[in-house]
Parts: structure tokens; C-alpha cells; sequence
């Protein structure tokens, strides 16, 4: 690839049902102004056709070694790659490939590469985590070859467990280091620093900052008051927004999921420490969304030292009685401080005041009052903010959960309704709203 910032790529699919997610991490690559070839297996065309691959990346496809033969495909492929990145990887292929097998064009391909190779499993739980899976993956990686862990979570059908593909953005995000970058002199600099991706897309040059996770409160040094916010919509937002060329801020309360790639990544506890790292993070930002859950109210005192029970034989029931505050409304501020900014009234705001697109989220349950788009209605106004992303919650939907169902509002009184899918698929929403409002302030 020399000093070109466009690279060679060979997308293997293998023959699982994931191989839908393959097509976007298609596009997330020819976008970024790669040449992409993609080579399924013979099963794989039974979930995607060829056409579907063709069309999205320009080039001819098969999975036949006897195919323009004059070209010697099943070699020339392999050898002139930069990078093969295989999703998904089926546990198949990933026993062909450990052995040597060399009966198909993925295959020889793969025997024929000199350039890094990455493979993303893709199976049901119980063929991931069977031994001659293991002892595949184990051969392959002792071999150089970079297969990645499935993510968890929903399988085909109602099964859930390790095994699933990682989302599109994730790849991507797992194939930057070892591609160019348009706007870096190396493509290891573009990911080992935040927010450097500077991938071309439809958020190129936008700085966004995103909140993700629940606020913690402190009570003494081991008690909190917390909420069940898994973050999975904040993080999803962060590696879209990432894949899309942004150059990304993630504030993160109390999550349990891996830091992503090429984003700058700030972790937070309660919603005062929030405020000032969002705050702080706004100033420069171009995009704001605050995707947190956080504690509207905090204990008023914290005791810092753990709160005993108390051994009173007669009052053997004695319980502390905890006193709430009201957090600030962190959106509400940011909204407010942007009016001043651009007021030029905030103290210590720079001479040429940042004014960001202001996103909030609205979990609502909807009741006799109104339903779920009423309350957001209502919320959008009393926010102040740019669109507000409503989502339905209870006690089994959303939280923690991965399929939901945005619909965006706008101050205009226009929503976008959406369908239940990931909360990739809700970013990729939410950001394509973002985008077409950008475009519509050209101050920006
Ligand atoms: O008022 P409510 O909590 O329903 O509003 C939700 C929106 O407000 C979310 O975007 C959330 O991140 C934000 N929020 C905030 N500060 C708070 C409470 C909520 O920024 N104290």
C-alpha cells in the first residue's frame, strides 16, 4: 500500500447468517476509499448473493477458483492484498483454514496472503466454544492470523450467549490499524490516538462528544444509588460516529464494555463529575449527545465513612433516613451554555464560541397522560435541545437490552420513526439525522 491512503482489501465471508452485517462493513470500507474484492464461500452466497456484492463493491465476484483462470485469481488475490479480513469467519472455515485447505477461492487465498489477516467468528455458542473450534482458533492465532472474540448477546433465533458477529463499526474499527489513513502519516498513529481515525464520511471533521453509562451517587464509601443504564446506546453511538470520521469524546459512567477503538474515552462516577467532564468537553465540540442516564437527584451528605446499622435492642428495625438533592440537568446546562457562549456571557468561553448540535434521549413508558411521543414532545421543549432520540422503556425493553426502537423528534414538530433493530442500527439512525442537520448549518 507505500504511501497511498487507499488499500488493497480482500473481504472473505463465510456461510452464516451474519453475513448480512458483512455488506455495511462493505460499505464503511469503500467509503473510506479502499478497494475491496469479496470473496464468500459457496454457502455464503446462499445468505447474500452475488449481485448484492458486486453492486456494492464495484468489482466482480465469486467463489470459484475457475473463474478468469488466465488471471490465476486463486493466487494473484492473496498476494496483493494489504489486508483479508474475514466476517463471518463459520466454524468451517475456520477449521479449513487452520488445516491448510485450499479447495475454494477464500481459501486459497488465505494460503496465499503475506499481509495481516483477520477473522471474525461467527456460530452458535456451542460451536464456538466446542474443543476443535478452540484448538482452530488457537492454531490460527499462534500462526499470526488475528481472530477476534464474538461479542455476546442474540444468536439466530431465540439463543443468546458469545457466538454473535461484532457489529459492522467494530470491525472497521478492528481493521484500522493495519490500513491507511487519508488524514495520518501511518495507519497504527490513526487508531493509537483518540479520535484520530480521520476516515472520510459523512461526520469527517466533526468533533462529537457523547455521554454513555448511569450516574453514580455516593452514599458512604461502598453504597451508591445507581440505575440499570447498560451504556450499550452511548457506546454504539461513539464507534458509529468513529466509523463515520468523527473524531470522538465518549464520557462513560460505570459501564462493562470494552473501550472502543479510535475514540477518546473519559470515565466518570456521578452526574457532578459528568457535568464538568461534558462541559468541558462541549466547548470545542460540534456535536453533543447526551445519551447518559443520569441520577436526577444525590444523597445530601455523603458520610465518608461506611453508614453502620445500629444494634439498639430497643430499636432493633433503626434505619438511616437519606436525604435527596436534585443533580443539574446536564442537558439543560449545556443548552444553557451554549445560549450564553453564543451570547458571548459565559466566563471563560473562547473568543469564537463553539455552538454544538444538541441531542438528548427521552426514556419514556408513556401512561394515562400522554403516550411515549407526547412525553418526548414535551421533553424537547423543556430541554431546549436539537432533536430528541425517544425510546420506549420497561422493565424488560431496552435497558441492557440489544434491539430497540428510536423515533426522533424535532423542535419543528417532524419525527422520524424507526424500527425495532440494534443500537448500531438506532446510531446509524441518529447520526444520519445529525448529518442532515449539520448540512443545514453551514455556520458550522
Ligand atoms: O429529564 P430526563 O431524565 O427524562 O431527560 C433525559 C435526558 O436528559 C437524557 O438526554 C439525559 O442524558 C439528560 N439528563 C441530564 N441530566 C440529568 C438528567 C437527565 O443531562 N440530571
Amino acid at each position: 500500500m507505500g504511501g497511498s491512503t487507499s488499500a488493497n482489501v480482500v473481504l472473505g465471508v463465510g456461510g452464516g447468517i451474519a453475513a448480512y452485517k458483512a455488506c455495511l462493513l462493505l460499505r464503511l470500507l469503500t467509503e473510506a476509499g479502499h478497494q475491496v474484492t469479496v470473496v464468500p464461500t459457496a454457502a455464503a452466497l446462499r445468505f447474500v448473493g452475488a449481485p448484492t456484492w458486486e453492486a456494492l463493491s464495484g468489482r466482480p465476484v465469486s467463489d470459484s477458483v475457475w473463474q478468469d483462470v488466465y488471471d490465476v485469481p486463486h493466487v494473484r488475490l492473496g498476494q496483493r492484498a494489504d489486508l483479508v479480513v474475514v466476517a463471518p469467519a463459520t466454524a468451517d472455515l475456520l477449521a479449513r483454514a487452520a488445516n491448510g485447505i485450499a479447495d475454494d477461492l477464500l481459501t486459497t487465498t488465505l494460503l496465499t496472503a503475506r499481509c495481516p489477516v483477520l477473522m471474525a467468528p461467527a456460530m452458535h455458542t456451542e460451536m464456538w466454544l466446542h474443543p476443535a473450534t478452540q484448538a482452530n482458533v488457537a492454531t490460527l492465532r499462534a500462526r499470526g492470523v488475528l481472530v477476534l472474540d464474538p461479542a455476546e448477546g442474540r444468536l439466530t433465533g431465540a439463543d443468546s450467549g458469545p457466538g454473535r458477529l461484532p457489529e459492522p463499526e467494530q470491525l472497521y474499527a478492528a481493521c484500522l490499524p493495519h490500513l491507511p489513513s487519508s488524514s495520518h502519516p501511518t495507519a497504527a498513529s490513526a487508531v493509537s490516538e483518540p479520535g484520530a481515525v480521520g476516515v472520510p464520511g459523512p461526520l469527517a471533521g466533526r468533533r462529537v462528544v457523547v455521554s454513555a453509562g448511569g450516574t453514580r451517587e455516593a452514599l458512604d464509601p461502598v453504597r451508591f444509588l445507581g440505575n440499570r443504564s447498560s451504556g450499550k446506546q452511548g457506546y454504539a453511538l461513539a464507534e458509529v460516529a468513529a466509523a463515520l470520521g468523527a473524531e470522538v469524546t465518549l464520557v462513560s459512567a460505570n459501564v462493562y464494555l470494552p473501550a472502543p477503538t479510535g475514540v477518546e474515552l473519559v470515565k466518570v462516577e456521578s452526574a457532578l463529575q459528568m457535568l464538568a467532564a461534558m462541559t468541558a468537553a462541549s466547548e470545542s465540540a460540534d456535536v453533543v449527545v447526551m445519551a447518559a442516564a443520569v441520577a436526577d437527584f444525590r444523597p445530601a451528605r455523603y458520610v465518608d465513612t461506611k453508614i453502620k446499622k445500629t444494634h439498639d435492642p430497643d430499636d432493633p428495625d433503626a434505619a438511616p433516613t437519606i436525604t435527596l438533592v436534585r443533580n443539574p440537568d446536564i442537558l439543560a446546562t449545556l443548552v444553557a451554555d451554549r445560549a450564553k457562549r453564543a451570547a458571548g456571557t459565559l466566563s471563560g468561553s473562547s473568543m469564537t464560541p463553539a455552538t454544538p448540535l444538541i441531542v438528548g434521549f427521552a426514556a419514556e413508558t408513556g401512561d394515562a397522560s400522554g403516550d411515549v411521543l407526547d412525553h418526548a414532545r414535551a421533553k424537547l421543549t423543556r430541554k431546549g435541545c436539537d432533536l430528541l432520540v425517544a425510546n420506549q422503556v420497561g422493565s424488560d425493553l431496552v435497558f441492557g437490552q440489544d434491539v430497540t426502537t428510536v423515533h426522533i423528534l424535532a423542535p419543528d414538530g417532524s419525527v422520524q420513526r424507526g424500527a425495532p433493530g440494534s443500537k448500531h442500527d438506532a446510531a446509524r439512525q441518529i447520526w444520519a439525522a445529525v448529518a442532515q442537520r449539520l448540512g443545514e448549518r453551514p455556520g458550522l
